[in-house]
């Protein structure tokens, strides 16, 4: 079960990774939203922040954050993000919220990631939470057959339109052993925008309440 005050914890220490004159990566989520908050607080020592979704964007401006266009920053030192499941590997599932692409373009642009989490987002094996995977919206079908043929159980997120104009398919019942050559095999196919696996890339460090682990 999901544990708020973990998630509060973990968005508050996470600030203990930001350094001053800092461009901050920011994703999305209700986690992360404990994260802007506190990131208010230091406001007038960094340079700002790049944002992962229009929902991340309007919290920080509400809190007077500037947001920055990742064309214009260079690499950025440090990238703060929730998850929906963490393997002791660091490995993860995001997109529960539908922010994927932009979460994994801004993760790919920072020198450190650091996940911030509940405990009850920790696993062993990757996959009781729905992979999402963002599409073309003309691939939906395409996409879901190949994936019956792989062995998961597609379902589109009707009526989710993402941040990019895309369509989500989340896949049930799937056991992911190896979550990097899955990420390989999906990202391949035809009219996948971005696969919700960060295994090829996983977090630096993870934070579960005010703990890293
Ligand atoms: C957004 O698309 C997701 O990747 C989020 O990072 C993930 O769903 C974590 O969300 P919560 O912090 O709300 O649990």
């Amino acid at each position: 079960m999901s544990q708020p005050n973990e998630k509060k914890l973990a968005g508050e220490a996470a600030l203990r990774y930001v350094e001053d004159g800092a461009i901050v990566g920011v994703g999305t989520g209700s986690t992360v939203a404990f994260f802007i908050d506190a990131l208010a607080s230091m406001k007038d020592r960094i340079k700002g922040a790049v944002s992962s979704s229009e929902q991340s964007t309007a919290q920080l401006k509400k809190h007077g954050i500037d947001v920055l266009d990742l064309n214009a920053t260079g690499p950025l030192s440090i990238y703060i993000d929730g998850a929906d499941e963490c393997d002791p590997f660091r490995r993860l599932i995001k997109g529960g919220g539908a922010a994927l692409t932009r979460e994994k373009i801004v993760a790919a642009a920072a020198q450190k990631f650091v996940c911030i989490i509940d405990s009850s987002k920790r696993v062993d094996v990757l996959g009781k939470f729905p992979l999402p995977i963002e599409v073309i919206p003309m691939a939906r079908s395409l996409v879901s057959r190949e994936i019956v043929k792989l062995g998961g159980q597609p379902v589109w997120r009707d009526g989710v339109t993402t941040d990019n104009g895309n369509w989500i398919i989340d896949v049930h019942d799937w056991r992911i052993a190896d979550p990097v050559a899955l990420e390989q095999q999906l990202n391949q196919l035809a009219g996948v925008v971005t696969v919700g696996l960060f295994a090829q890339r996983p977090a630096d460090v993870v934070l579960v309440g005010d703990k890293e682990i």
